[in-house]
C-alpha cells in the first residue's frame, strides 16, 4: 500500500530544529491493526525512524502516520485488560480526588480516556468530568461505565468548546496519550485555554531514560510519536507559557514519568524536577552518545533474539507469544519473526482474537487456548505486565515451561 499520505520531515515537529536520526527500524505496519485473512494484502506500511532534536532535545519519529488511521471505531486496545493498570488508575483517581479536586464543584478532563479505566472512579465519586477520546468503540465502553465522553480528538478547537460549555478545568490528565500526539502546539494551546489559573496538566508516558537504559526499542511504534524526558518537556512547556513543576518516576509499562505542568509561575517547582534534569545531564542525554549506544544495543538484541528462537526451532521446542501488544509489532517486524519461530500469540482482548498480527501475520488466539497448549517456551511480548502474568501462569512454570524475555538482554528463565 502507498505511503504517500505519510509526512516525512527532517525537522523537529515542535521547534523546527534539526533532527539527528539514530535508529531506523525499517518498514512497519500499524501496530494495532490486527488483520483478517482477507485483509492481508491491504496493509498499510510506513518507515519507523527515530531521531533526536538538536534544538529542544525531544526524541521523536520522523514519519507521522495520519491520526485517523490509528484511532477510530475499531481501535482495539483496552486499558482495563491489566489488573495492575486498573489498580494504578484507581490510585491516580483517588489521589486526584484528595488533592487537586477538593475545591467547590471541581472539574477534570482526561485526554485519551479509553474505556474509562481512570474516570470511572471519578464518576463514581460524583465529580464533574469529561473524557475525550476519538476511538468511539473504547469511548462507548467508558460511557457504559458511567463516564461522560466526547468521542473526538483533543486539540485547541475542542478545548475552547469545552471551556465554553463546562468552564475551566482544575486538572487535565493524560496517560499514554500525549506522547501519541504529534500536534503538540494545538494540544498545549488547548491546555492553556482550558486550564484554570491554578490548574495542572498531568501526563504520564514512557520515559526516554528507561528506554535507553533497558534497550526497550519495542516502545517505538506508530502511536508513540514522542519519547519524553525532563529536559525536553521543560523546553516544550516553556514554548507555551507553561512550566514543568513536578516529575515522578513510575514503574508501570516498563518505566514511565508522570509530568505535572502549570502556568508559568503559578506553582513552586519541586526538587524532583531539578534532580531528574541533573540525572539526564549526568547521563549525557543532551549528546548523541546514549542514543548511539542504544542503537547498537537494539541491533545486538535482534541478533540475540533470532538466535535463541532459531536454536529452539532446531530442537523441536514449541514457542508461543504472550500478549499481542502494540509493542510486539516492532519486535516481530524488525526481527522478522514468522510462524515457524512463534506459532501463535495468546491475548485476552476479544477484538484481537481470531485475527493476525500486523505485518508478520502470527495468529492471535484467546488466552483460554494457552492453558491447553503444550508450549515449551513463551515469548513474553507483554513484558511490562510480567509480574501480573507470571503470578497468573504458575501452572505453566510448574510443568516445566520457560519464559523468554528480551530486555535488557534475551533471557530464558
Ligand atoms: N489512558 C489510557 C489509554 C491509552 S491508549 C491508558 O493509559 O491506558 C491511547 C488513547 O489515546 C487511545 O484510546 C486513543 O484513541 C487516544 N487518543 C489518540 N489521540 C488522541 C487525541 N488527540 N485526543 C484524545 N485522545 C486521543
Ligand atoms: P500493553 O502492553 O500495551 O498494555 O498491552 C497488553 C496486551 O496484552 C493487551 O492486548 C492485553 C494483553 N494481556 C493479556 O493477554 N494477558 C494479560 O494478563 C495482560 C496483563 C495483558
Ligand atoms: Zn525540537
Amino acid at each position: 500500500m502507498s505511503t504517500a499520505e505519510v509526512s516525512h520531515d527532517r525537522t523537529c515537529r515542535i521547534c523546527g530544529g534539526d533532527l539527528d536520526v539514530f535508529l531506523d527500524l525499517g518498514r512497519q505496519p500499524l501496530s494495532d491493526a490486527f488483520v483478517t485473512r482477507e485483509g492481508v494484502d491491504d496493509e498499510y506500511f510506513f518507515d519507523l525512524v527515530v531521531a533526536r532534536c538538536l534544538g529542544c532535545l525531544m526524541v521523536q519519529l520522523v514519519d507521522e502516520v495520519p491520526r485517523e488511521r490509528m484511532f477510530h471505531a475499531d481501535y482495539p486496545y483496552r486499558s482495563s485488560g491489566s489488573s495492575v493498570m486498573r489498580g494504578h488508575f484507581e490510585d491516580v483517581a483517588r489521589r486526584m480526588l484528595e488533592t487537586e479536586l477538593t475545591g467547590d464543584d471541581p472539574f477534570v478532563v482526561e485526554i485519551g480516556s479509553n474505556d474509562g479505566v481512570m474516570l470511572r472512579t471519578i464518576a463514581e465519586a460524583g465529580v464533574r468530568h469529561l473524557g475525550v477520546d476519538p476511538s468511539s468503540g473504547v469511548a462507548q465502553s467508558a460511557e457504559q461505565a458511567g463516564v461522560r465522553i466526547l468521542a473526538d480528538f483533543f486539540e485547541e478547537a475542542r478545548a475552547k468548546e469545552i471551556r465554553q460549555a463546562d468552564g475551566p478545568a482544575d486538572v487535565i490528565f493524560a496517560a499514554n496519550t500525549f506522547c501519541h500526539i504529534p500536534y503538540v502546539d494545538s494540544v498545549l494551546a488547548g491546555v492553556r485555554e482550558l486550564l484554570s489559573d491554578t490548574g495542572v496538566f498531568v501526563f504520564e508516558d514512557p520515559y526516554i531514560g528507561d528506554i535507553l537504559e533497558k534497550g526497550s526499542f519495542d516502545q517505538i511504534y506508530d502511536e508513540h510519536f514522542y519519547f519524553f524526558g525532563a529536559s525536553s518537556v521543560t523546553r516544550m512547556a516553556q514554548r507555551h507559557g507553561l512550566e514543568l513543576v513536578d516529575v515522578e518516576r513510575l514503574p508501570v509499562h516498563g518505566g514511565e514519568v508522570r509530568y505535572t505542568l502549570a502556568r508559568e509561575g503559578a506553582r513552586e517547582v519541586s526538587r524532583a524536577v531539578e534532580d531528574l534534569l541533573a540525572e539526564e545531564e549526568r547521563r549525557r542525554m543532551h549528546t548523541s552518545e546514549p542514543y548511539e549506544a542504544f542503537a547498537q544495543h537494539v541491533h545486538d538484541l535482534r541478533v540475540q533474539l533470532r538466535k535463541v528462537l532459531e536454536d529452539l526451532r532446531a530442537t523441536g521446542a514449541r514457542v508461543v507469544g504472550y500478549g499481542a501488544t502494540a509493542k510486539s509489532a516492532t519486535i516481530n517486524n524488525f526481527c522478522d519473526i514468522t510462524t515457524d519461530l512463534v506459532s501463535v500469540v495468546y491475548d485476552t482482548t476479544p477484538e484481537k482474537q481470531g485475527r493476525l498480527t500486523p505485518g508478520k501475520h502470527l495468529p492471535v488466539e484467546a488466552m483460554s487456548g494457552f492453558r491447553e497448549d503444550h508450549a515449551t517456551h513463551v515469548l513474553l511480548y507483554a513484558w511490562n505486565h510480567e509480574a501480573e502474568i507470571r503470578a497468573n501462569e504458575r501452572a505453566f512454570e510448574e510443568r516445566g515451561g520457560k519464559w523468554i524475555t528480551f530486555f535488557p538482554e534475551v533471557r530464558i528463565s
